[in-house]
Order: C-alpha cells, then sequence, then structure tokens
C-alpha cells in the first residue's frame, strides 16, 4: 500500500477527501497536514496528522521523509475571490508552495505528485463553450495564472525528469462544506440560505452558466486518475465535469423545494472573474484516457445539497 501526504486537508475538498481516503488505502498510510488547528471532525476520525504551511519546504521534506511518502495530493491554495483580494498572499501560497511540492518529489524521488488545476486556468481569449482539454489559456486571475503555472511545470517536471505529476482541472465543487473563498461557492451558499432564510442575494449574475461536480464525483475522479496506470496517459492535466447550469436555473430548481425562496442579483468582481470562465467542459480526453464518467446529474445533486445543508444546520426545509 502507497502513503500518501495531503496538504491543504482541512479545506472544503480535504474535509471529504481524508474520510474517503482513509476508508480507501487506511489510517496507518494517510497524514494531513494544514496550517489551522485540526478540525473536531478530523479528531474523531483519529487521523495523522501536523501542522505544515506549504512555503516550509523543510518542514515538508521532513515530512515526507519521516512518514516515509510515496504521493503527495497538493490542495493547499488560495482560491479565486481570496486571491484577487489578496493576489501577493497568492503567489506566494500558491507558486511558492507548488514549487516545493514539485521539489521535493523531484528530490526525493517520490512516487506521484497530484495537484488539482482548474477551470479558472482558462481566460476570455479560451473557446468558452464545451471548452477542449487542449486551448488558448490566457487567465486574468492570479488564481487562474498559479494554475497555468501549475500546469506547465508539471509537464515540464515530467518531460525534464521524468516526474510523474498528474491534474484535474476541477470545476466548481459543491457540497454541504463550507466552501473556501471560490467565485464559484454562490452555489452552496444559495442552499445555506434558501434553507435559513428564504432569500439570497447572488454575487453572479442570474446568466452566468459555469462548469460543476458533485463532490463525490470530485473525489471519484481524483482516485481515477491517481490510480491510472502510466501508460495509458498521454496528458498529465484533464478536463472534468459533472453538469452546467447558471444561477437562475438554479435557483428555479430550488424554488420547487422551497416554493417560497427568493433570489436577487448584486453582481460584483467575481461576476467579472467568472465572465471569463467556460460555460462548459469537454471531458473526453480523461474519458479516452482513463475512463472518466461521473455519477451525479443536476436534479440528484439539487436534492442532496438540500438534505445535506439542512442535516448540517439542523432545519428542514421540507
Ligand atoms: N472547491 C472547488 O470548487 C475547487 C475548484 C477548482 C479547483 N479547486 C482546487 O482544489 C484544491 C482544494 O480546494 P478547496 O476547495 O479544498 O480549497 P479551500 O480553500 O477550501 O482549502 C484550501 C486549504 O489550504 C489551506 N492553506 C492555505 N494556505 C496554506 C499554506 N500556506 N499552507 C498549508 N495550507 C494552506 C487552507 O487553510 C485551506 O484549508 C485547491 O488547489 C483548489 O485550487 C477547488
Amino acid at each position: 500500500m502507497k502513503k500518501y501526504l495531503v496538504t491543504g486537508s482541512y479545506g472544503q475538498i480535504g474535509m471529504d477527501l481524508i474520510p474517503a481516503m482513509l476508508e480507501r488505502y487506511g489510517k496507518e498510510n494517510i497524514v494531513a497536514t494544514g496550517r489551522k488547528k485540526i478540525p473536531k471532525e478530523f479528531k474523531e476520525l483519529d487521523v495523522i496528522y501536523n501542522r505544515l504551511d506549504i512555503r516550509d519546504q523543510y518542514g515538508l521534506r521532513r515530512l515526507l521523509v519521516d512518514y516515509d511518502i510515496d504521493i503527495i495530493i497538493h490542495n493547499a491554495s488560495v482560491l479565486s475571490a481570496t486571491g484577487e483580494r489578496n493576489p501577493q498572499l497568492a503567489h506566494s501560497i500558491n507558486f511558492e508552495g507548488f514549487y516545493n511540492a514539485l521539489e521535493a518529489t523531484r528530490e526525493l524521488k517520490l512516487e506521484q505528485l497530484f495537484a488539482p488545476s482548474s477551470i479558472a486556468a482558462f481566460g476570455p481569449t479560451t473557446p468558452l463553450d464545451n471548452t477542449p482539454n487542449t486551448t488558448i489559456m490566457e487567465p486574468t486571475s492570479i488564481y487562474g495564472i498559479s494554475k497555468v503555472y501549475t500546469e506547465l511545470m508539471g509537464n515540464y517536471y515530467k518531460q525534464k525528469y521524468d516526474l510523474n505529476f498528474r491534474s484535474l482541472r476541477y470545476p466548481g465543487v459543491l457540497s454541504p462544506e463550507e466552501p473556501g473563498g471560490g467565485t464559484t461557492d454562490y452555489a452552496i451558499w444559495i442552499f445555506y440560505e434558501a434553507i435559513k432564510n428564504k432569500k439570497y442575494e447572488c454575487f453572479l449574475g442570474p446568466d452566468v452558466e459555469l462548469p460543476m461536480m458533485m463532490m463525490s464525483d470530485c473525489l471519484k475522479s481524483t482516485f481515477d486518475l491517481i490510480e491510472a496506470p502510466e501508460e495509458k496517459l498521454k496528458h498529465r492535466t484533464f478536463n472534468v465535469t459533472g453538469m452546467s447550469f447558471t444561477p437562475e436555473v438554479l435557483a428555479n430548481a430550488i424554488k420547487e423545494y422551497i416554493p417560497d425562496f427568493e433570489i436577487t442579483y448584486k453582481p460584483d468582481f467575481r461576476d467579472d472573474i467568472a465572465r471569463t470562465w467556460p460555460h462548459s467542459l469537454d471531458d473526453s480526453t480523461a474519458r479516452e484516457e482513463w475512463g472518466w464518467d461521473p455519477e451525479y446529474p443536476f436534479d440528484k445533486m439539487v436534492t442532496a445539497m438540500l438534505d445535506g445543508v439542512s442535516e448540517k444546520l439542523g432545519i428542514p426545509y421540507k
């Protein structure tokens, strides 16, 4: 069994990824790391955890050696909206942090580095409908630029050092967990506000269509790619998606369950970012090379989110 170290473990994805990894790979094979205090949910899981700021390259190497790690899952990142509020912080965490993970993987000859990219790696010059896996990438946000850097440096280290870099361009990831400061976060907060207050002021306009996926599909794609046989991969980074919708379509779907729910729109800087991102993704490369096949359609997502957020808040919505 391989040993895994995860960075940024206490974020939106980590909160579901770590429990899924414990089940899949065994408790003794997972080292969760994060900059924040360990959340109480993780204490209950009895997971091996360590404080690690990813900019601390020596701290990272010490953990990799001490725990005899084979694979890094590098999730620590500043997301798009937070990055636009503090580009210098985003630069330091997303560029230096990824470089530390990349260099440690090379020097210690680890077996694999998995680091997610994002739909934010695309930009206004990208064809935005059914965006292909290989296309123009000229993002305008610091977060998007950091994801292009991640992809290109990963490719470069593969070509130069045969380093086993793998990446997925996640779309907005949906789960009842509180999101970490991205542009697709509206599609989670809308459920919180619909259940708590029956109204939501959306920071995107009604017509901004974005690709999304349910957390279980995000985890499935991550495990499937990490475990895919090397000889099957012709690319290092892959588009993956589950569905696409606008705030208006999502609000109408919620109204079917909460009829007096009302949405209003007050687009801010996140609307400007979102309008440079794809409306939908072509994920055929992932389907062809390692059999990507999402399980969650839109309707099932809406009821799962209503149930999950309702349970988290302790407020019934029916
Ligand atoms: N959630 C999404 O919708 C989405 C979409 C596309 C890509 N991604 C990518 O997936 C990965 C995980 O995303 P997430 O949604 O869990 O993000 P998140 O913001 O919820 O979590 C990121 C975690 O990284 C931690 N972190 C920040 N700076 C750090 C540092 N210097 N050292 C160590 N940890 C640090 C944060 O404390 C946080 O717990 C990121 O690379 C993100 O870019 C996420």
